[in-house]
């Protein structure tokens, strides 16, 4: 396993230093799943900050959806090895994973939206659970509605949208509460050229206009076309 940056030791003198805290940070994980008899990361390190467009790539079953698992909390890592805020997550209680995981914003290859509601209702979703009040609902509605222009498909069934309208809905859910960061795991694995590109773009917007960005895809086409349009850290897996 590489990373291009590895050796970019997480600087910190001082801890309090808000500034320098990565957001999240692994520290010389070693991991397998029990059942299997190989190791997934040897001495694996990894971090990420504000502002981060990061790509994790690799072959299939090179471990970057179980990557994606630690980062959304559902796996519970070894002590010491993955820290949040440099707050160690295996110390987290459940209900501390739970409001982790309200913190970041989670894109899946299946978009997992919730077909009863509507496309509206579902990406405001995030911020009905967390009590926010109306008109800020509205406020952010309205930015990622510029950001993803999803108005003429707010109130279509989720059954009769496309592909890529579905996942736009989903990055919307994922974008709307402002996250810590936001995690895809294959986001574009059911689309085509044309609409894969078009999600790179929305998430190119995304970082610049502030969000940072874990994006996990084996598509090359898809990589060469981020490093043409934005910085971004690359973690190449099972190298
Ligand atoms: N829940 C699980 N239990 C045991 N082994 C698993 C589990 N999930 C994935 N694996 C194994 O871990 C390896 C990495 O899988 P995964 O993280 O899904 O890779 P990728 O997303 O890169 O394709 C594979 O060999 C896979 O079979
Ligand atoms: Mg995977």
């Amino acid at each position: 396993m590489t990373d291009e940056k590895q050796n970019e030791e997480v600087k910190f003198n001082n801890p309090k230093d808000a500034a320098n805290i990565p957001l999240i940070w692994i520290h010389d994980m070693t991991w397998g799943y029990d059942e299997s008899k190989k190791i997934l990361f040897k001495k694996f390190n990894f971090n990420l900050k504000k502002w981060d467009f990061t790509v994790i790539t690799g072959k299939s079953w090179t471990g970057k959806s179980t990557l994606v698992k630690f980062l959304i909390g559902q796996i519970k890592p070894y002590k010491k090895t993955l820290y949040y805020k440099m707050e160690d997550m295996s110390e987290f209680w459940d209900d501390e994973i739970q409001r982790y995981r309200r913190k970041i914003g989670i894109i899946f290859q299946d978009y997992q939206l919730i077909n009863s509601l509507t496309p509206k209702q579902n990406i405001i979703y995030p911020l009905v659970l967390d009590s926010t009040p109306l008109p800020t609902i509205k406020k952010k509605y309205d930015a990622v509605n510029k950001l993803l222009d999803i108005s003429s498909i707010e109130t279509t069934e989720i059954k009769k949208l496309s592909g890529w309208e579905k996942q736009k809905v989903a990055m919307a859910r994922a974008l709307i509460h402002a996250p810590d960061f936001i995690i895809a795991d294959e986001p574009t694995g059911n689309l085509d050229h044309e609409n894969t590109l078009q999600i790179a773009d929305i998430l190119i917007k995304a970082n610049q206009i502030g969000n940072t960005i874990v994006l996990v895809t084996h598509d090359e086409m898809l990589l060469s076309y981020l490093k043409q349009h934005v910085e971004i850290k690359t973690i190449t897996l099972g190298k």
